[in-house]
């Protein structure tokens, strides 16, 4: 096993040492990739992936460290470094043109210390197809802890400044914008940590962690929709600061169960207008972020409030916002609406497209948090009750999951993650597959630390 991991890994080595001397084309970087190729077909006669990882600067693959380092062998496990992988999956199916654009794109990237999103993304555009790369468990982990920090000093940020405003003070823009470029980058740089916390639904103080959670959201569409660094960072501010225009209603009309009468939703159809006063006050805020708070309930077919002018131009970004605020409202718990599942929300805002909603930012939502969002239980073939911990890696193929309830319904004593395309050895197909969503309802309750913690596990 030893000499067989090593001769996989040398050749790997060989191939990228020798792209730096001579043309991709010249047998001395081709041969090295086929005979990487030739080794690597034993090792999927009993598995279906198989990990390439550095861990306290040793190379080891499949958990056998290789200790005899060649020239060609620290210069692969430079370039690893540098880039910022820090663990490689080679899976069932990898050809040898997989092989060889791995190398190339190890040879040819420039850049150092990537997030982990983008070199999927550039891997995905080279149409590398069965060469993954992951965090290792333990920095996924620490993303999660740091995660949690970010939402939660965006949290106190929201409440500040509610706060704030209420008292007749205006608060600073500086400080939304330091915390909306905090969550911004750890959207680029773990993207289902971030969106596993706006499950996070407070009933009592639901301003807040809506505010938290749009903002969140708004990040996400504004990165798969490719907005610069700086229009991410407007768009994030609005879905932050949406509402803050709500100060200026009694208390108990948002508080309030139940239908609104006419002179009350009178009332709450002012609060697009008092926002974009109050961030007329502020410092620190783009003109773009003031209209989009101004027209996030406009809605795309322009029969909502305030009533837009035949001429008003609405700006693109005003539906990002309005997409992300739809989103999180469904999924909340309100005195007058149960909550309703991600993928129940994303059904009714499909219904909504074209109407109150941009069609193409509903499409890209649902891309963006996949078939099965973060966050879904879902029943497995095996009976077992799981929820999704993360999204599939390159957006293709199984979703992560961890299991909360055996096949009898009994809660397990710590939710256990598990990999969807681990094989059954006696047929050789995944031993476990999602046959169908759960109403978690219809469940053993479980708790949002419950399922936070599966995901941070
Ligand atoms: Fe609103
Ligand atoms: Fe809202």
């Amino acid at each position: 096993m030893e000499s067989a991991v090593a001769g996989v890994v040398r050749s790997l080595g060989a191939s990228l040492k020798n792209l730096g001397l001579y043309p991709a084309t010249h047998p001395l970087v081709r041969t090295p990739v086929e005979k990487c190729h030739t080794e690597l077909a034993p090792f999927f006669a009993d598995r279906t992936e198989l990990a390439l990882t550095v861990s306290d600067g040793t190379l080891v693959l499949e958990g056998v460290p290789i200790f005899q380092l060649t020239s060609s062998l620290e210069l692969f496990m430079a370039r690893l470094g540098a880039i910022g992988l820090p663990a490689v999956i080679f899976e069932h199916g990898v050809s040898v043109e997989d092989i060889e654009l791995f190398v190339r794109f190890l040879h040819e990237t420039r850049e150092q210390g990537l997030p982990i999103p983008e070199i999927k993304s550039r891997l995905a555009r080279w149409g590398v197809t069965h060469i993954r790369v992951t965090a290792t468990d333990e920095e996924e982990s620490d993303d999660f802890t740091l995660a949690r920090e970010i939402y939660g000093n965006a949290l106190n940020l929201v409440v500040r400044a509610l706060k704030d405003v209420r008292h007749g003070k205006i608060p600073d823009g500086v400080e939304s914008d330091r915390v909306v470029r905090e969550m911004s980058g750890m959207v680029s740089r773990n993207r289902d940590a971030m969106l596993a916390l706006t499950l996070i639904k407070n009933f009592d103080e639901y301003t807040y962690n809506h505010s938290v959670n749009v903002s969140v959201l708004s990040l996400a569409m504004a990165e798969t929709l490719g907005l610069s660094e700086s229009e991410r960072i407007g768009v994030g501010v609005a879905g932050l600061l949406h509402d803050v225009g709500k100060t200026q209603l009694a208390l108990d009309l948002i508080r309030k169960p139940g239908t609104l009468t006419v002179d009350e939703f009178e009332e709450i159809k002012k609060h697009p207008e008092e926002g974009f006063a109050i961030l007329g006050k502020m410092t620190c805020i783009q003109d773009s972020t003031r209209a989009v708070v101004r027209e996030h309930h406009m809605r795309f077919d322009r029969t909502g409030y305030p009533r837009p002018d035949p001429e008003h131009r609405i700006n693109s970004h005003s539906y990002v916002v309005a997409v992300a605020d739809c989103y999180d409202a469904l999924t909340t718990m309100r005195s007058y609406q149960k909550a309703q599942t991600p993928r129940q929300a994303l059904e009714i805002m499909r219904k909504l497209a074209g109407k109150s909603l941009d069609p193409d930012l509903v499409e890209l939502m649902e891309r963006s948090l996949g078939v099965y969002p973060v966050g879904t239980m879902v029943r497995l073939n095996t009976m077992e009750v799981a929820v999704v911990t993360g999204t599939p890696d390159g957006g293709k193929g199984e979703p992560k999951v961890a299991i909360l309830f055996d096949r009898s319904g009994n809660p397990l004593a710590a939710p256990q993650g598990v990999d969807l395309k681990e094989p059954d050895p006696s047929s050789g197909r995944p031993r476990r597959t999602i046959i169908g969503t759960v109403n978690p309802l219809m469940h053993p309750p479980v708790s949002i630390s419950g399922v936070l913690q599966a995901i941070s596990a």
